[in-house]
């Protein structure tokens, strides 16, 4: 049997709602354990120098108490080097930030200072967690990552998703073909390909079929669905489409 697509459950939008508040709940201390049981077989959030969600009190607990896999989505800026130091995740994305923007725009550009993401990377490791960056599909993006020390890339599906939104066939088989040359090729030069970025359980299959990519990191989709039927539920659900085709 082919190996099921390793499923990072992006838990922020529990943590916006709370915040939407400044309430105590809902936690997404909470959250990560019923993502847990509903099968995630890891636990994403990405905190912003804004704290518009998760803040330093989720990551320190979420790293004590996260029983599967605990990834840190940052920007790669001191603050949040020290903040990944501090709390010491099992791994560290490292993704632009704008600060006005809704939700993480576009991937990092790897070629224009490899210098500087060379050094962080390598703090990080020395610190012990393995490490990340996310970047779009881009097959320039790919060759500058390959010559960083970086254990993982995560394509930015969200033209592909934006594309599937639109339901023109063409447009999506056309994005659906840029993240699959860029899975390949990232997995040709030694690197593991992770991906997501409005992801749905509608879009999700072609993602699937994609056997290079080894890990999907899905958040407002399955939190959207949460809401109806509970996350374990919504988890399982969502980690059921990931079983690879025989
Ligand atoms: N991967 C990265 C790097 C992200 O920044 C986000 C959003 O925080 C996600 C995955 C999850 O995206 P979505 O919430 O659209 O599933």
């Amino acid at each position: 049997m082919p190996e099921p697509i390793f499923l990072g459950v992006n838990i922020d939008h529990i943590a916006t709602l709370r915040q939407a508040r400044r309430a105590p709940e809902p936690d997404p201390v909470h959250a990560a354990a019923m993502a847990e049981r509903g099968g995630a077989d890891g636990i994403t959030v990405h905190i912003r120098s804004d704290r518009r969600h998760i803040n330093e009190r989720d990551l320190e607990i979420l790293a004590a108490t996260v029983k599967s896999h605990l990834n840190v989505e940052m920007a790669s800026t001191p603050e949040m080097l020290d903040i990944a130091k501090r709390y010491g995740p099992d791994n560290v994305t490292l993704v632009p930030e704008r600060p006005e923007e809704l939700t993480t725009e576009g991937g990092l550009d790897v070629a224009a200072d490899p210098q500087r993401l060379a050094d962080q990377i390598a703090a990080l490791k020395d610190a012990g967690m393995t490490t990340a960056i996310f970047l779009d599909p881009d097959l320039k993006q790919i060759e500058a990552a390959a010559g960083l020390e970086v254990h993982q890339i995560e394509i930015n599906t969200a033209a592909y998703s934006d594309a599937c939104e639109t339901r023109q066939a063409a447009a999506i088989e056309e994005q659906r073909l840029i993240v699959a040359d860029v899975a390949r090729a990232a997995a040709a030069v030694g690197l593991r390909v992770a991906a997501g970025h409005g992801l749905t359980y509608r879009n999700v299959g072609a993602v699937v079929r994609m056997a290079e990519i080894e890990e999907l990191n899905i958040g407002h989709n399955i939190v959207a669905r949460a809401v109806f039927v509970g996350l374990e539920r919504a988890v399982r659900e969502m980690k059921e489409l990931l079983a690879r085709p025989l």
